[in-house]
């Protein structure tokens, strides 16, 4: 079970071969979660010489490593004005920096590989979703002040019909199954073990342990957390961030009919497109219409995605693949990356990852080792999770009243009177007296329902009806449709089954 029900392009086939169910009895150092920032985590603390244990509850990859697009930027999407303003001249300075040697140590493991993963350098292109100027000029400003190679052109080549744009040196593409794969060989071949299960609590101090949600221990030297939202406390740094659903469209375009580079937009939500080199030849990607999870949901996002394609690229007519995936965005546009927020020694965390999170995750795992090495790192307090917001209090306090919003919920009806309105395959909220059920009706036309009550902090969740879930409004919590399973976190524990409607219903 992935993270949704829609399925991206990188291929996984077998990758998680080899995981063993279950947690062993010790290990030095364990890292929760088998995506991009717990494997390249993982790579370096067995390079430190460190037995290292990765424990996922679905394998690798399973999570939004493979359900993201790739962009390898250190233009980072949130514009390097905003950063500069969050975190100061020099702040934004070390963004650029570590995004790069991000990209930089991709770079090297791809092509120490036998396969390179189709890692490319390419040029990013940033454009104005109104054909104004004026922002591209400020970040043109700030962007060279942050140490990037940028430059104001007329024009996209090949898509003059974009406007004027500021083109960005040295960012990249890669392929992501395929990167997946390398990493996880090279944690294999430097003796890292792979275990299969799902953690329910994690904390540090003198004895770091984490312990199953069937109930067994696991004690460790330290304790890193990278299942891109932090499941094992519940307010620290979820105050900070927001879970936003973002969609993807991909299909084949003719050599040759745009240009081999990143291309996105400076609009609200935004788009981008990239290339993808594969067997059958070259493929474009066009993600965007990003909508907070648990709101907003709106069934024609992979439409209005494509009609956006068609109309901004030449030669680009048929799609293949649609898929959507969760995005975790920073109150002020850096990940959270360093000791937990909470305050507890050797336990460690990475989330936050915005737009960026292969880049964010892959510095996050270079970063991690240093501090678990004790080494210094030049990072550490631009990325400290324990960081105040202050110079973006303005987001912080617009993102809470938004989720303390969600809250009305419960004093509203349901989505519809009855759970027999439903068609099989669709799911709505149902109020039954006080409470409010999230009905799903199977394809044999029977019920699955559950309380609607999120475990992560009591939101009411929601139907998605493009990745038939249950999404919460409040922090992005997201859960299986037939078994209220998780997800994506921070909840750590399923929806509460009800025994309404199947029980004590009354005649139809
Ligand atoms: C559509 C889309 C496009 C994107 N495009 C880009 C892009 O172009 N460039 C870019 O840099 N970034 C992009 N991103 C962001 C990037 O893909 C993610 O930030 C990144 O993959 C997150 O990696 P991760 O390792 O932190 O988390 P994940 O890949 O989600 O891995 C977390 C793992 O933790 C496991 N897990 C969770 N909870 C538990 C538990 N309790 N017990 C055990 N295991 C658990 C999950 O099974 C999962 O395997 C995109 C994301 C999306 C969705
Ligand atoms: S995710 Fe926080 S209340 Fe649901």
């Amino acid at each position: 079970m992935s993270s949704a029900r829609t399925l991206p392009i990188w291929t996984l086939d077998r990758i998680s071969d080899g995981f063993r169910p279950g947690l062993p009895p010790s290990a030095d150092v364990v890292v929760v979660g088998a995506g991009v920032a717990g494997l390249t985590t993982a790579c370096r603390l067995a390079q430190d010489g460190r037995d290292v244990c990765v424990v996922d509850r679905e394998g690798i990859g399973q999570g939004e490593s493979s359900r993201t697009t790739a962009h390898l930027a250190s233009a980072l999407d949130d514009r390097f004005y905003h950063l500069a303003h969050w975190h100061g001249a020099e702040g934004a300075r070390r963004a650029a920096e570590s995004h790069a040697a991000a990209i930089d140590w991709i770079e090297r493991l791809a092509m120490s590989a036998d396969d390179d993963c189709g890692f490319r350098r390419v040029p990013g292109y940033l454009f104005s979703y109104d054909g104004k100027t004026d922002r591209l000029e400020k970040e043109l400003g700030a962007a060279r002040d942050a140490g990037l190679e940028v430059s104001f052109e007329a024009g996209i080549p090949q898509l003059p019909n974009l406007g004027p744009a500021l083109r960005f040196e040295n960012q990249a593409r890669i392929d992501m199954g395929r990167y997946l794969r390398i990493l996880a060989e090279t944690c294999r071949a430097s003796g890292v073990k792979f275990c299969l299960d799902e953690i329910a609590e994690a904390t540090g101090g003198d004895s770091p342990t984490v312990v199953s949600a069937a109930g067994t221990r696991l004690p460790a030297a330290a304790v890193v957390i990278a299942t891109d939202v932090p499941f094992h406390e519940r307010f620290a740094v979820h105050t900070k961030q927001a879970a936003y659903r973002t969609y993807v469209v991909a299909g084949p375009v003719d050599e040759g009919a745009l240009p081999d580079a990143l291309i996105w937009d400076d609009g609200d939500p935004y788009h981008y497109i990239r290339l993808l080199d594969t067997a059958d030849g070259k493929w474009v990607i066009v993600g965007g219409e990003d909508h907070k999870t648990g709101q907003d949901h709106d069934p024609k996002a992979f439409v209005r995605l494509q009609e956006w394609a068609r109309e901004k690229l030449p030669g680009v007519h048929s799609f293949t693949h649609a898929w959507s995936g969760q995005i975790i965005e920073p109150a002020d546009g850096l990940a959270f990356i360093g000791a937990d927020a909470g305050g507890e020694e050797n336990l460690y965390v990475i989330t936050g990852d915005s737009g960026n999170g292969i880049t964010h995750g892959t510095l996050g795992g270079l970063l991690i080792a240093d501090l678990i090495a004790g080494r210094d790192n030049a990072w550490a307090t631009l990325y400290d999770p324990k960081r105040k917001l202050l110079r973006a209090s303005g987001d912080w306090i617009r993102e809470n009243t938004n989720v303390a919003l969600q809250y009305r919920d419960w004093v509203e009806s349901g989505d519809i009177a009855r759970p027999e309105e439903l068609a099989p395959g669709e799911g709505a909220v149902v109020r039954h007296g006080m409470h409010r059920i999230a009905v799903y009706r199977k394809g044999d036309g029977d019920f699955a329902a559950f309380s609607a009550q999120c475990p992560h902090l009591g939101c009411a969740v929601r139907w998605s009806p493009q990745e038939k879930s249950w999404d919460c409004p409040c922090h992005g919590s997201r859960f299986d449709a037939q078994t209220g399973a998780v997800l994506n976190g921070p909840a750590n524990a399923p929806l509460q089954p009800s025994a309404w409607p199947l029980e004590d219903r009354g005649p139809d």
